[in-house]
């Protein structure tokens, strides 16, 4: 049976691979994205890799009259929901602009789907919700956010479990990313962050293409194997395969179920830095700084129940993770810009 999926916020970095999987596995895809945070060449590489069509609504999925209309000219059997902002730094500065996206989107997105009797959702949530930060992280362990976006992911969570249960014929999946890296094993799709990114990966890979100077690591005195910190880095493709197992998931339950999706192992920022050399072969020069506020020492998952429930676990290392990354960098030193 040939299912459509919506896809809202496919074009940005981790929906754009979830294409990839959803076409190769068979299903039918349509994204709703309104390209604030991403370029509608992905959503071209993501035909170019699959051979198959990927028709782009450029709404803001929080604009529930233009979100209406594209389950009105459709017939989806599930919506995966990426879209959403996702810098915590920039939540912190501009909350409402925070919560005004990110809730709204998820409010209109419940609507239409009640309303066009789609029943059933997967929505991109964060380890971030965690509150208690003791590592291996289960689902169970304590929520609470230190910023607006993690609120936005828990509020999400809450809104999301609170419609379900009144629907009972709904089915929502909520996966807890833990730190997603890598690229698409063709070099055609990967992360290409506005700016000087914020996060560890991307700078990385821009100071190995040359774009950046060094490495700054944020502080070497945490309560770790090195003194940096430690997180649990998923390859993309990896993490894009668990919304599959999630969608199978979803289509034989009812209810809302949350599932971590991490490797389970922690790594050092100065292992994923030898990690990069050794992947690249570049080189990739770094400076110790002061802690950067709000980071944690370490934050690692424990994967066990989505091996269990969803018999899915993550399959490629770091080395991998770092290779892909920087192929992707090589064959688009700009990113999506110069096509
Ligand atoms: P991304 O910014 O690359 O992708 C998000 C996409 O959503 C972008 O293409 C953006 O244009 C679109 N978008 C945002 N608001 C929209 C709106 N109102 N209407 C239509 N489109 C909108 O980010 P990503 O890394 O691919 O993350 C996808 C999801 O996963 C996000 O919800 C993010 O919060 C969540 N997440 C990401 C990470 C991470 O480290 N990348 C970790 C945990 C959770
Ligand atoms: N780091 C550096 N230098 C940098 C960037 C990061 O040393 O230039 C360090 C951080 O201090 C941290 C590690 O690298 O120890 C990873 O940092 P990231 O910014 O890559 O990722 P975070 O774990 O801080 O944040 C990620 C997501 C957030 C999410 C959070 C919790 O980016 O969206 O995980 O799940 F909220």
């Amino acid at each position: 049976m040939n299912r459509t999926i919506l896809v809202t916020g496919g074009a940005g970095y981790i929906g754009s691979h979830t294409c990839v999987a959803l076409l190769e596995a068979g299903y039918s895809v349509v994204v709703a994205d309104d390209l604030r945070n991403s370029k509608e060449e992905s959503l071209k590489r993501v035909e170019k890799i699959t051979g198959k069509p990927v028709p782009l609504y450029p709404i803001d999925v929080s604009d529930e009259i233009a979100l209406d209309r594209v389950f009105g000219q459709h017939h989806f059997d599930a919506v995966i929901h990426f879209a959403g902002l996702k810098a915590v730094g920039e939540s912190v500065a501009e909350p409402l602009l925070y919560y005004r996206n990110n809730l709204n989107a998820t409010i209109s997105l419940l609507s239409c789907m009640l309303r066009h009797h789609v029943n059933v959702l997967v929505f991109s949530s964060s380890a971030t919700v965690y509150r208690d930060i003791t590592s291996p992280i289960s689902e169970e362990q304590e929520k609470g956010c230190t910023n607006p976006y993690g609120w936005t992911k828990l509020m999400s969570e809450q809104i999301i479990t609170d419609t379900v249960k009144t629907n009972p014929n709904l089915s929502a999946i909520l996966l807890r990313y833990f730190n997603p890296i890598g690229a698409h094993d063709s070099g055609l799709i990967g992360e290409d962050p506005n700016g000087i990114p914020n996060n560890l990966l991307p700078y990385i890979t821009k100071v190995a293409g040359g774009k950046l100077d060094k490495v700054h690591v944020f502080g070497n005195d945490y309560d770790t194997k090195d003194g940096t910190g430690v997180r649990d880095y998923i390859h993309v493709v990896d993490l894009a395969n668990g919304h599959l197992a999630a969608l199978d998931y979803a289509f034989s339950h009812t209810g809302t179920e949350a599932f971590n999706l991490g490797t389970g192992n922690g790594y050092s920022v100065l292992e994923v830095i030898d990690a990069y050399r050794k992947a690249s072969g570049a080189e990739v020069p770094y400076v110790i700084d002061p802690r950067r506020p709000g980071d944690v020492a370490q934050n690692f998952a424990n994967p066990k129940r989505a091996h269990d429930l969803l018999h899915w676990e993550a399959k490629r290392d770091i080395m991998n993770m770092c290779a892909t990354s920087y192929h992707w960098q090589q064959l688009n030193p700009n990113g999506y810009e110069e096509s």
